[in-house]
């Protein structure tokens, strides 16, 4: 598979009044197409920087970012939103819903941040994408409706709503109970074995489990970095298994 994020001695330095902090010392990393990696390490190691830099939220201070044909290292903002909507979808601890919007306006606001007039065919799109993670008895339902788990599967179904080659996902079950987090991570091997590259950070080895690459990071690299050829969840290549 032909990689689609490739990253070479990445810098990335947070200067402060006085201080410099050096949150990634070089980290350089391949992600071929369809793989689904579990970024793990303590707090501060860098996780949620590289993610940061991986979801092109945020620039390298120095070092190289392609992700797909594109050159994202030196993009101007304006290009890097562009980027982000054509190849990423995002997944946040927090699910970061809109409390006003029902379900399906919830999954059509990357839409809206793209410029693209919503119609029928949006409408239908945002509606599949509903259904697909289970919600599509609750279209009209509002966030404060909705258990956490539902929450996240509106999150899901919105990271989606681009068809991004990529989803980045920051401890997408940080604030859920195992079963639910269960459900989840069933949702996303789903997707990856659909095809979606996925990129997680989480600090729990059950969630890490579900994934085929677990990269540990410490102090601002990678410390390890070990493939996982029976991850949670799949049946050899093709199925998706109920865990317990
Ligand atoms: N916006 C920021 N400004 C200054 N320092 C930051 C900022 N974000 C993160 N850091 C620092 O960078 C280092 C890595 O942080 P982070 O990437 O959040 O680690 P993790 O997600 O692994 O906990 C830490 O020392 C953190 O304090
Ligand atoms: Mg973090």
């Amino acid at each position: 598979m032909p990689a689609v994020v490739r990253i070479v001695d990445l810098v990335k330095n947070y200067y402060l009044e006085s201080v410099v902090v050096r949150a990634l010392r070089g980290v350089s990393l391949e992600v071929e197409e369809g793989d689904f990696v579990a970024l793990m390490g303590p707090s501060g190691s860098g996780k949620s920087t590289l993610l940061n830099v991986l979801g092109c939220l945020d620039r390298p201070t120095q070092g190289e970012y392609h992700l797909g044909e594109e050159d994202v290292a030196h993009m101007s903002d304006d290009q890097l939103s562009e980027i982000r909507s054509r190849y990423l979808g995002f997944i946040f601890q927090q699910y970061n819903l809109l409390p006003q919007y029902t379900v399906v306006e919830n999954i059509e606001v990357p839409l809206l941040y793209q410029g693209v007039t919503l119609d029928d065919k949006t409408r239908e799109w945002c509606i599949e994408l509903a259904t697909m993670v289970g919600l599509g008895e609750r279209l009209d339902h509002r966030p404060m409706q909705l258990s956490g788990g539902q929450q996240q599967r509106v999150a899901i179904a919105r990271s989606l709503v681009n068809r991004p080659q990529v989803i980045l996902a920051d401890e997408p079950t940080g604030n859920l109970d195992s079963r639910t987090s269960d459900e989840i991570m069933m949702m996303l091997t789903r997707l990856n074995l659909e095809g979606k590259t996925i990129i997680m950070v989480t600090h729990e080895n059950d969630i890490a489990e579900w994934a085929r690459r677990v990269i540990r990071m410490r102090d601002g690299q990678i410390e390890t970095d070990v493939r996982n050829d029976h991850p949670k969840g799949t049946i050899g290549e093709r199925g998706v298994s109920t865990p317990r």
